[in-house]
C-alpha cells in the first residue's frame, strides 16, 4: 500500500468542501491514515513551495497558502499517488476534466482547492516539512 499527501487549500476549506472532497477518496476506497486541519506558516509554506520559489506565481501561491485553515491529510491505497494525482485533474483547474476535484469544483489555477504529492520521493519531502513524520 502506498501514501500520498493531500491538501485542502484555503478555497477549498472558505467554500466548505471539505466533506465533499474527503468523500470522493473514501468512496474510491482510500483509507484516512492523518487528517487535521491547520494553519500553515509563511516559513513551511516557502519551505514547501520551494521547488517554485523562481516562478512568477510564487508571491500569490505563499500569500494564498497562509490566507486561511487548510486541511492535511494522509490518503492510504493501492498506488496512492498515481490515482490521487488523477482524482485532482490538472493544475488549472478550467483544464481538468469533469469527475476530477479540480474539474468539478475549481475554477482557477493558483486557487486550485486541492494539492496532492506528485511522487513518492515528494510525499516524504511534504510529510516532513509539514511535520507528519
Ligand atoms: P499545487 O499542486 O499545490 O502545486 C503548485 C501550485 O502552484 C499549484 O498547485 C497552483 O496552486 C500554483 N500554480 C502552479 N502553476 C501555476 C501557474 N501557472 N499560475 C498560477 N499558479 C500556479
Amino acid at each position: 500500500m502506498d501514501r500520498t499527501v493531500l491538501v485542502i487549500k484555503p478555497d477549498g476549506v472558505r467554500r466548505n468542501l471539505i466533506g465533499r472532497i474527503v468523500q470522493r477518496f473514501e468512496d474510491r476506497g482510500f483509507r484516512i491514515v492523518y487528517l487535521r486541519m491547520l494553519e500553515m506558516q509563511r516559513e513551511t509554506a516557502e519551505e514547501f513551495y520551494s521547488p517554485h520559489k523562481d516562478k512568477a506565481f510564487y508571491p500569490d501561491l505563499i500569500e494564498f497558502i497562509t490566507s486561511g485553515p487548510i486541511v492535511v491529510i494522509i490518503l492510504e491505497g493501492a498506488s496512492a499517488v498515481e490515482v490521487v494525482r488523477r482524482m485532482i485533474g490538472s493544475t488549472n483547474s478550467l483544464e481538468a476534466p469533469g469527475g476530477t476535484v479540480r474539474g468539478d469544483l475549481g475554477f482557477a489555477t493558483t486557487e486550485n482547492v486541492v494539492h496532492a504529492s506528485d511522487s513518492i520521493e515528494s510525499f516524504e519531502r511534504e510529510s516532513r516539512i509539514l511535520g507528519l513524520t
